[in-house]
Formats: structure tokens, sequence, C-alpha cells
């Protein structure tokens, strides 16, 4: 697997092209998908707010769209304004579920203040109970 740290600064690198400028509150999102692709995304604000979309789900259709079909890790990075993250960005219920459509309960989420500051989870503890395909069939 791809160093972590690899992951994570690119999420960092992604949160710079954020376009937030209702909220000013910038997120990048890396993901690592099965077959051992990198894809980067960040948030992309409108002025009718709900077409907005988040850094994660970005890089997760930005994967799926160039064929990956499973997703292994992901790290996000967000924060206010040009700073550093200052706390943890824990991602929204909409991305948790887009990640459940596309990764195990074994997916490795990083949430990243820093390449030396930063917390792992997998979706099952971030999703527990979660909704997915297996649910309906
Ligand atoms: N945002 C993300 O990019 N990811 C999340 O998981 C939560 C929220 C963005 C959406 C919006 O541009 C800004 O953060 C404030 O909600």
């Amino acid at each position: 697997m791809i160093q972590k740290e690899a992951l994570m600064e690119l999420a960092l690198q992604a949160r710079q092209n954020a376009y937030t400028p209702y909220s000013n509150y910038r997120v990048g999102a890396a993901v690592l998908t099965g077959d051992g692709r990198l894809f980067t995304g960040c948030n992309i604000e409108n002025a009718s707010y709900g077409a907005t979309i988040c850094a994660e789900r970005t890089a997760i259709f930005k994967a799926v769209s160039e064929g990956a079909e499973r997703i292994a890790a992901i790290a996000i990075a967000g924060g206010l304004a040009d700073s550093e993250p200052s706390d943890y960005a824990f991602p929204c219920g909409i991305c948790r579920q887009v990640m459940k459509e596309f990764g195990s309960d074994e997916l490795t989420i990083y949430v990243v203040r820093s390449l030396t500051d930063y917390q792992e989870f997998t979706l099952a503890e971030l999703l527990p109970h979660g909704f997915g395909g297996d649910s309906i069939k």
C-alpha cells in the first residue's frame, strides 16, 4: 500500500484548489483505489448552495469515472481560510454513504491536520450499521 504520508500530502495539496467563496471552509481529499491509483478532489461551492460538492465525493467520483471500482483509502484535510487545518475534518454523512458504496468496512479514512497530526479510522467505525447494496438484495 502507498505510504499514508503520500496520500495525506495529496489531500493537503488538493485543499489549495478548494472553491469556497461562501463558507471559506476549504477541504482536500485524496483517494487510493483498489487498483492502486490516486485521485484528488476539493470542495466546490455554488451560489445555489445545494449544488455544492464535498472534497471527498469529488475525489471518489473522479476515481469511479476513470474506471475505478473500489476505494481502499481516503485522506481528508479541511479547515477555515488559508491557515493549516485547525481541527480534524471528519467526512459528512453523505460522503460516508458514498464511501460505503465503493468501499468495504475496512476502507481506511485518515483525517489530517498535518503529516504528523492525523487520526485513522475504518469506514465501519465512522458508519456503523450502514445501508449498502447488500441491504436490498
Ligand atoms: N465539506 C466537504 O468538502 N466535506 C465534508 O465532508 C463536509 C463539508 C465542504 C462543503 C462546503 O463547501 C464546506 O465544506 C462547508 O460545509
